[in-house]
C-alpha cells in the first residue's frame, strides 16, 4: 500500500486506486476483528453514526447491481453528527447485517434501501434500514431473531440474531422490526 502511496504522488489513476484499497484494508481490519469483540466487555467509545452509515452505504453502493434489477441506495441524516456510546466494529456489524438482508430481499428484482438516522428527543441515536421488498410474512415477524432461523437457500439464520445480541447486550439498546405495510424496516436504537 505505502508503494502505491508514493507511486500517487505522480499518478491521480493510481491515488484513487490506493484510497479504495486503503478504505477496503482498513475494513478488512475492522472485519477481522468482529468475533474477538463478543465475547469481552464493549470497549464503547464515542461513535458518529452518521460517518458510521455514510460508509456503510458508499461501501454496498459500489456493490449492487446498477445494470439490470438495480438497486440504490440513499442515505438521510435528520441531524447533524450523532454521536453515541459504542462500539464501532460492533456496530458497524450489525447494520452490514440488516443492508445486507435488504441486498438480498430485492436480489433479482431490484428496489430501494433508505438508511436514515435520527436522534431520538430522549437522547441517543435510531439507525433505520428500510427496504422496499417483499417483507417479512406477518407469521414469521416473531422468528427472524430466532438462531438459525432462515428462509434462504444455504441461510445460516446467524445475521439478526447476532445483531440483536450486539444491539441489546453490548449496547442496552433495541433491535426491532418495524410493522409496515410495505417491504421491511429494520430499527437500531441506541442510548
Ligand atoms: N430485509 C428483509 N426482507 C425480507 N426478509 C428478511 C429481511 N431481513 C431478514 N429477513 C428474514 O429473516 C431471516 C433471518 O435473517 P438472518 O440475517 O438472521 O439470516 P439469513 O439472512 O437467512 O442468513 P445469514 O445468517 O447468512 O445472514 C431471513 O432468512 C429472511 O427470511
Ligand atoms: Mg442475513
Amino acid at each position: 500500500m505505502e508503494l502505491l502511496e508514493d507511486r500517487g504522488d505522480s499518478d491521480p489513476a493510481a491515488r484513487a486506486m490506493a484510497a479504495h484499497m486503503r478504505t477496503d484494508l482498513e475494513r478488512l481490519d475492522r472485519v477481522a476483528h468482529r468475533f474477538e469483540r463478543i465475547g469481552h466487555d464493549p470497549k464503547l467509545e464515542p461513535v458518529d453514526v452518521t460517518v458510521m452509515v455514510d460508509r456503510i452505504a458508499g461501501y454496498f453502493r459500489s456493490r449492487v447491481p446498477t445494470l439490470a434489477n438495480t438497486i440504490t441506495i440513499d442515505v438521510t441524516h435528520a441531524d447533524g453528527p450523532l454521536v453515541v456510546q459504542g462500539d464501532l466494529v460492533l456496530l458497524e456489524w450489525v447494520i452490514e447485517v440488516l443492508v445486507k438482508n435488504a441486498v438480498d430481499a430485492l436480489a433479482g428484482h431490484g428496489g430501494h434501501i433508505a438508511l436514515s438516522t435520527r436522534m431520538r428527543p430522549e437522547g441517543g441515536a435510531c439507525i433505520r434500514v428500510a427496504d422496499d421488498g417483499p417483507g417479512v410474512p406477518r407469521d414469521l415477524r416473531v422468528r427472524v431473531f430466532d438462531p438459525g432461523f432462515s428462509t434462504k437457500e444455504g441461510g445460516w439464520g446467524i445475521g439478526l440474531s447476532l445483531a440483536r445480541r450486539i444491539v441489546h447486550e453490548n449496547h442496552h439498546g433495541r433491535l426491532s422490526l418495524v410493522p409496515t405495510e410495505r417491504g421491511a424496516t429494520f430499527d437500531v436504537t441506541l442510548h
